[in-house]
């Protein structure tokens, strides 16, 4: 068990690793495998194939949050067109009275050229939000982000309190982020954590990761604002129902999130039963790193994964 936990590990490192890398991403994006793999967690490459989406789950009895793909952007250029077609989405969502908000990348909105055009572009996209009565979370990306991410989300909250923050349980300094921002009144949205991280900042082993996460569910169920619970796990799952009813919360109180495509079973029987759910749907063109942190989640995806790839080379003849 030891060497499949190490190998795991492993594994998931290594594909990580390969999410950050710009050589693999252009060959990756051109396949038709990887193309299709991208199609079971993406909802499309335009806008109408997300609104789509955003339908079909409200249809369900399920709200959505809508990200554009997209981080790391190099140039002010790129950072002030993703900042107008996020605006564009908001007023587009509230036309067609969909039950959707949004969710933003700072490293989109130009956060690699430097904190100020990231914070302007951020409060242009919640200032519209704002006027169309909606909302948006700020995704938490890699550690090197997170204190400059929560300082510009914390800023544009004292004077347009429709944004919210993402809490990561496998980082060492979330429980202080979490009791800030509850004290300021912020929603969160409480990860387990999707990037590479150094032992330095991160709990290495899982079991660590997890028992954060009960804790920190436990500390937003008490004194957190609306808080969100975004995770496919069981046990997570069921800890947070149990403690929430435990503690007094009623169901209209706080919401569990998952990802397009993932456990949709499990979506659909929350639903039923009574509690609120929010499904995270990305679109667009640049999906190759988000993809790979999907498939660094579960081994099972990249099996499925590495199977198209040999059917597909199986049935091209070989060139030249
Ligand atoms: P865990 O990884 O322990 O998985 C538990 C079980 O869930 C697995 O055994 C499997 O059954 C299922 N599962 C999980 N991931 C799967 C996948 N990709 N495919 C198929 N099955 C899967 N991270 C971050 O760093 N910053 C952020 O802003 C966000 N935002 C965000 C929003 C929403 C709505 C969700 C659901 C998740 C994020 N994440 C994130 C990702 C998060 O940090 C984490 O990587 C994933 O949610 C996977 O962790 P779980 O909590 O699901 O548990």
């Amino acid at each position: 068990a030891d060497s499949t936990a190490v190998g795991g590990v492993l594994l998931r490192e290594g594909l990580l690793y390969l999410s950050r890398n710009q050589g693999i991403q252009k060959a990756a994006t051109r396949t038709p495998v990887g193309q299709k793999l991208a199609r079971r967690f993406v909802a499309g490459e335009t806008l109408d194939d997300a609104l789509t989406a955003i339908r079909s789950v409200n249809a369900e009895g399920m709200t959505a949050t809508l990200d554009e793909l997209g981080e790391n952007v190099r140039s002010y250029q790129e950072a002030g067109r993703t900042a107008d077609s996020y605006c564009r989405a908001l007023s587009t969502m509230a036309g067609e009275q969909l039950d959707s908000n949004l969710s933003i990348k700072l490293t989109q909105l130009g956060l690699d050229l430097g904190p100020d055009i990231a914070r302007t572009l951020a409060a242009k996209v919640v200032s519209t939000a704002q006027s169309c009565s909606n909302f948006v979370r700020v995704d938490m990306e890699g550690s090197p982000y997170t204190a400059i991410t929560l300082d510009i989300v914390r800023e544009i909250f004292a004077s347009t309190p429709c944004v919210g923050a993402v809490i990561q349980s496998y980082l060492y300094r979330s429980q202080d982020d979490v009791r800030d921002l509850n004290r300021l009144g912020m929603r969160v949205r409480l990860v387990k954590g999707a990037y590479l991280e150094p032992a330095t900042v991160a709990f290495p082993q899982k079991t660590e990761v997890d028992d954060n996460y009960r804790h920190l569910a436990e500390m937003l169920l008490a004194e957190g604002v609306y808080p969100a619970f975004a995770t496919h796990d069981e046990a997570m799952i069921s800890f947070i129902r149990t403690r929430a009813a435990a503690m007094g919360r009623s169901n209209e109180e706080w919401e569990f999130q998952m990802l397009y495509g993932v456990r949709r079973d499990l979506q659909r029987s929350l639903v039923r039963e009574g509690y609120r759910l929010r499904v995270y749907i990305p679109f667009g063109s640049h999906w190759y790193p988000y993809l790979m942190r999907r498939l660094a989640e579960r081994p099972g995806n990249l099996l499925f994964f590495l199977g198209n790839v040999a059917r597909e080379a199986r049935s091209t003849p070989p060139s030249g």
